[in-house]
């Protein structure tokens, strides 16, 4: 029975991710990758039908949280790229008028005239009012879901709270915190309480910021970023020259870039699909989205090993607070004061790499290829459907959580301990488990311990690794995708850019 609903959870939960398995109308705003809400993501109302079947003598005992921060306004450089995009599309129009080439109804009538929602902002990136409740309105749901692990008073050594040193992260674990612990203090009518939210420097966040602490990684990623764009291109071709028939509007592919840009934050920060999102038809919107994901795919995720060996020590670092709960559970220390729960609040940039870490997901034989250290197709292009979608993988405020549990053997009194995944509190089976309820042995010897040996200053020592510099030729989609695929095994210097999600 109890493997008959696990297995009823499990299937639940591939066809909530295979895109549009369930019968429901196209809506853009479950196509947005990384831009994804999380509300567009996870059907949070109809989450009870995922629970797995945790036996009744299993309690909850400790709890491991990753978070991406929530909805946010775009980043100071893109605010400036919308800029620049109104004065093209002014010109554009213009040139249109002019060469009399507009037959009046092909131009959208948004397009006359119109200004950025973010036009003269000189600040980005901040967490908005979705972006709060989303992570709120998460806290209470957990709470309410794992009462055995919140029924304690809040102490800072017993629910740690730590964020990246980035505001829209810090005030993400803020707005989480408001959740958990309201109603349980003194502050005003919804009885707050104070609660501490620590950062490590940036300089030297290997838990959370690994991505921008590895050189390895960082020579990786910019000298790789440009054959990414090559990747996109011929989407952005083809949609372009669409797009210019369509609306009689002499588009380049910049121009289209942006667009997609536009149609992202305007569909999912203000709920705007009928204006740069209504350029695109929705093979095109499918086309758009699986670029986002490549670059994910490439930039972050299962593309290249060092993208998620690098996130090595946050696991390492939840399989130690585990252990610690499991010692201090057995010591039944006095009191009870030790850790119930590790709440973490991150970027796209840690939470992908960390569903790598866990296997999740892959296609097929993927994670027996990973284990033979054999390269991974690209995610398959639509009309294909694929696992691989940033919308579900990190949404904003997608996360990750660890349950540990303790399930006592009424004969002999002896516990065991098991691990649950959930991922956007889905349950999720780990393939290395096979279950989404995993033994806590079979979880250190099959998940944590084979990744230890990636130790973390050894495999990011950029001068560990043999440069070699490559001449990108032009040349057809093919062997472009050739050409990419030999420059993912190797590693070329040059600058930093920070560009975190
Ligand atoms: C969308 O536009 C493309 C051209 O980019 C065209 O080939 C395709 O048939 C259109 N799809 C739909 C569903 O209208
Ligand atoms: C508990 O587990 C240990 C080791 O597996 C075993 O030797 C013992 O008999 C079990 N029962 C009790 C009551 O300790």
């Amino acid at each position: 029975m109890i493997h008959q609903m696990t297995i009823i959870a499990v299937f639940s939960f591939l066809a909530l991710f295979s895109a549009d398995a369930i019968a429901a109308p196209f809506d853009v705003r479950r196509h947005l990758s990384t831009v994804t809400r999380y509300d567009a993501s996870t059907d949070t109302s109809n989450l009870v039908s995922f629970s797995s079947a945790i036996p009744n003598a299993c309690q909850p005992i400790h709890l491991n949280l990753v978070a991406r921060h929530g909805t946010r306004s775009p980043t100071k450089k893109r605010i400036k790229e919308l800029d620049r995009l109104t004065t093209r599309l002014a010109t554009l129009v213009e040139e249109a008028n002019r060469d009399g080439t507009s037959d009046a109804p092909s131009i959208p009538g948004w397009i006359q005239g119109w200004e950025s929602p973010w036009k003269g902002r000189v600040k980005g990136g901040e967490l908005i009012n979705l972006g709060e409740e989303e992570l709120y309105r998460l806290a209470l749901r957990v709470r309410d879901r794992f009462p055995e692990i919140f029924s304690k008073d809040y102490h800072p050594d017993l629910y740690p709270i730590k964020a990246t040193q980035v505001p829209r992260a810090a005030a993400s674990a803020v707005a989480f915190g408001t959740g958990l612990f309201s109603g349980k203090g003194t502050l005003g009518p919804g009885q707050h309480r104070a609660f501490s939210v620590v950062s490590e420097s940036r300089a030297s966040d290997i838990l959370l910021r690994f991505y921008d602490t590895c050189a390895t990684y960082k020579d990786y990623r910019e000298s790789h970023e440009p054959q990414v764009e090559k990747l996109k291109e011929p989407v952005l071709e083809e949609i372009t020259s669409a797009l210019i028939s369509r609306h009689r509007l002499n588009f380049k592919r910049q121009d289209v870039a942006s667009l997609w840009f536009l149609c992202k934050q305007e569909a999912s920060l203000l709920d705007i699909t009928n204006q740069a999102c209504g350029l695109f038809n929705e093979t095109e919107i499918h086309l758009l989205e699986w670029t986002d994901d490549l670059e994910v795919f490439l930039l972050k995720g299962y593309g290249k090993s060092i993208n998620y060996w690098m996130g090595v020590p946050l696991l390492q670092d939840m399989f130690q607070t585990m252990q610690e709960a499991i010692q201090a559970n057995e010591e039944n220390q006095p009191g009870g004061m030790y850790e119930r729960a590790r709440l973490r609040f991150a970027h796209a940039e840690t939470i992908v790499p960390f569903s790598c870490l866990l296997g999740l997901f892959l296609e097929g034989d993927e994670y027996e290829r990973i284990q033979r250290s054999e390269s991974l197709d690209l995610p398959p292009k639509p009309p294909q459907d694929r696992n691989w979608r940033g919308s579900s993988i990190a949404p904003f405020a997608g996360n990750n959580m660890l349950v540990l549990y303790q399930c006592r053997d009424k004969q002999d009194q002896n516990s065991s301990y098991h691990v649950q995944v959930l991922h956007n509190e889905v349950p999720v089976t780990l393939p290395a488990c096979g279950t989404d309820f995993c033994p806590f042995e079979v979880f250190k010897d099959r998940v944590v311990l084979p990744l230890l040996k990636h130790e973390f200053n050894s495999i990011c020592d950029a001068k560990s690794v043999v440069r070699d510099v490559e001449v990108p030729k032009p040349c057809s989609w093919s062997c472009k995708f050739s050409n990419f695929l030999s420059g993912i095994f190797s590693s070329a210097q040059s600058q930093r850019e920070n560009s975190e999600l």
